[in-house]
């Protein structure tokens, strides 16, 4: 059997994924991500822009710092002189730093955004990665927009990055323009017209806008690239990048016909799919391909049927395979308020989280109020306890001591709410058309916080009467927004709960951007 061809794993989670809107993350929540993404076995981390703010540099520079294993840490950076100093400064302390170039190629990018010529842009290309290649051997050079570039002057720009010293060739689909023939044409192209195409490793870097990420980063790999630039959960600017998870399993089912693998530990896959959502507030999607919570659960008779006679009838892949347990699918009666913390740290494990020894005394604070109130405490329920967990890293700026609500069909409602800022504790009350909107007004009173609520949604999270309610608030203030989410056996409190960690969130992202503003 001859061996497999290695493709590269490149994470942007904490690059392009931080991009997207409402998903910033702070310097401990990057932090635990990137030691997450280092058990995933992935390459390449993309840790940040360091150009961008003096907080980005910092978190880049730490980054570097913490990753003992064999991976690589890139930073970005504009082909700008200045950008590719930060880069460097900030990388160049990991043990294989990398600095990722870019410049766009689109004729689109060129008139209307950079405003140079075609003849400027390669110039500028030729001076950039020869001047980064002086500082640093590992030299990633992306052609921002490529999909939608002349395909002769990709050809010509990429042969000569390769020249100045560019190890790694990204082809972004930038915009999600692309379907997997097309992108596959663009490989096939540069083979063909790029003479030093095998001196680098090619890349993908597909977003996702039409729901074709996957497919054609997929594409890339058939014609010829070695390396996928994705994110965990596909996290990313707008409709996001190429997720992960999915690029990587679908690697790995097609193993054999293709020849090909990654090393990633697919085992992590499910600990940093939760990990992600639970640290951006951002939910995964039931039905989302390998970390839905439905992807593994069979419904219909006629499915249950065919996987008991033989697994393989429905399944193309085990739950075991991204670090699921079969029996989590199971839905079964866990733990009670009898438990005690080995088994709830055993089951925690057993779920995917991967959390230190605090971690676990913190959550396991809020099992005993929940397992108090509720007889049977399912693993949906344990999922919502630690995301909704006081943030496990964070300090939240606002904190509930105390609510109560009183409110029917021949009464106004009204919330009384004690929240706590540093030491000092606010009481207000307010009244609303209902107990939600009371609680919501005498938050607002007690924070100061003003800010428009975009979204309010509830959802149970397990069965029965006394299942625990999951709300998922996202408010705006000033074209800001920021999603929280609460969870609790007392849907009034799991709404308290949600706004105040929007709130928390929002003013945490208000201080990082005006620290980026001073930097
Ligand atoms: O989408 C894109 O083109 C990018 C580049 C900077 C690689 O994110
Ligand atoms: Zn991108």
């Amino acid at each position: 059997m001859t061996k497999k061809d290695h493709v590269k794993i490149f994470d942007t989670t904490l690059r392009d994924g931080e991009q997207c809107p409402g998903a910033t993350m702070t310097l401990p929540e990057k932090l635990r991500v990137a030691k997450q993404l280092e058990r995933l076995n992935v390459d390449i981390i993309e840790a940040g822009f360091p150009i961008a703010s003096k907080e980005d540099f910092e978190s880049v520079k730490a980054i570097a710092g913490v990753i003992t294993e064999d991976v690589e840490v890139a930073g970005l950076a504009r082909c700008l002189t200045k950008d590719i100093d930060a880069a460097y400064k900030a990388v160049k302390d990991a043990r294989k730093p990398r600095i990722h170039v870019f410049l766009a190629t689109s004729d689109i990018h060129l008139k209307y955004k950079l405003k140079i010529t075609k003849a400027q842009a390669l110039k500028q290309v030729k001076e950039m990665v020869a001047y980064a290649y002086s500082l640093c051997k590992n030299i990633e050079f992306s052609a921002e927009d490529a999909s939608r570039s002349d395909k002769a002057f990709l050809a010509e720009v990429v042969e000569m990055a390769i020249q100045q010293g560019a190890t790694t060739i990204n082809i972004p689909d930038t915009v999600g323009y692309s379907t997997p023939e097309e992108f596959a044409a663009y490989f096939q192209y540069l083979q063909k017209h790029v003479p030093s195409f095998k001196k680098a490793c090619f890349s993908t870097h597909c977003h996702d806008d039409l729901g074709l990420a996957t497919a054609n980063s997929f594409a890339g790999v058939r014609n010829g690239a070695r390396q996928v630039e994705c994110a965990v959960n596909g996290l990313g600017e707008r409709a996001g990048n190429c997720s992960l998870e999915e690029i990587v399993m679908a690697i790995k089912t097609h193993s054999a016909a293709f020849n090909i693998d990654t090393r990633i530990n697919t085992k992590e896959i499910m600990p940093a799919s939760r990990l992600v959502s639970k640290i951006t507030s951002f939910p995964v999607a039931p039905n989302k391909a390998i970390v839905g919570y439905n992807a593994f659960r069979h419904e219909a008779g006629i499915h249950q049927h065919g996987l008991l006679a033989n697994k393989a009838t429905y399944e193309i892949m085990s739950a075991e395979d991204i670090g699921l347990q079969s029996d989590d699918l199971e839905s079964g009666l866990v733990l009670g308020k009898h438990s005690g913390r080995h088994a709830f740290s055993f089951r925690l494990k057993q779920l995917g989280f991967n959390l230190s020894d605090d971690e676990i005394t913190k959550c396991m604070e809020r099992f005993k109020d929940v397992a108090d109130k509720k007889k049977h405490v399912y693993d949906e329920d344990l999922i919502a306890i630690v995301k909704t967990a006081a943030d496990l890293d964070a300090q939240p700026m606002y904190k509930m001591e105390y609510f109560s609500v009183t409110s029917g069909d021949r009464q106004i409602a009204t919330a009384t709410i004690k929240v706590k800022r540093g030491k000092k504790s606010v009481l207000k009350s307010a009244i609303g058309n209902g107990p939600v909107a009371a609680i919501f007004s005498a938050i607002e009173a007690a924070t100061r916080f003003k800010f428009q609520l975009k979204d309010y949604t509830i959802r149970s999270c397990s069965v029965g009467r006394e299942a625990m309610g999951e709300v998922m608030v996202q408010i705006e203030q000033d074209g800001k927004s920021a999603v929280g989410i609460g969870a609790s056996t007392d849907i009034l409190e799991a709404s308290a709960l949600a706004l105040l960690n929007a709130i928390n969130r929002l003013v945490i992202n208000k201080a990082a951007k005006r620290l980026k503003a001073q930097g």
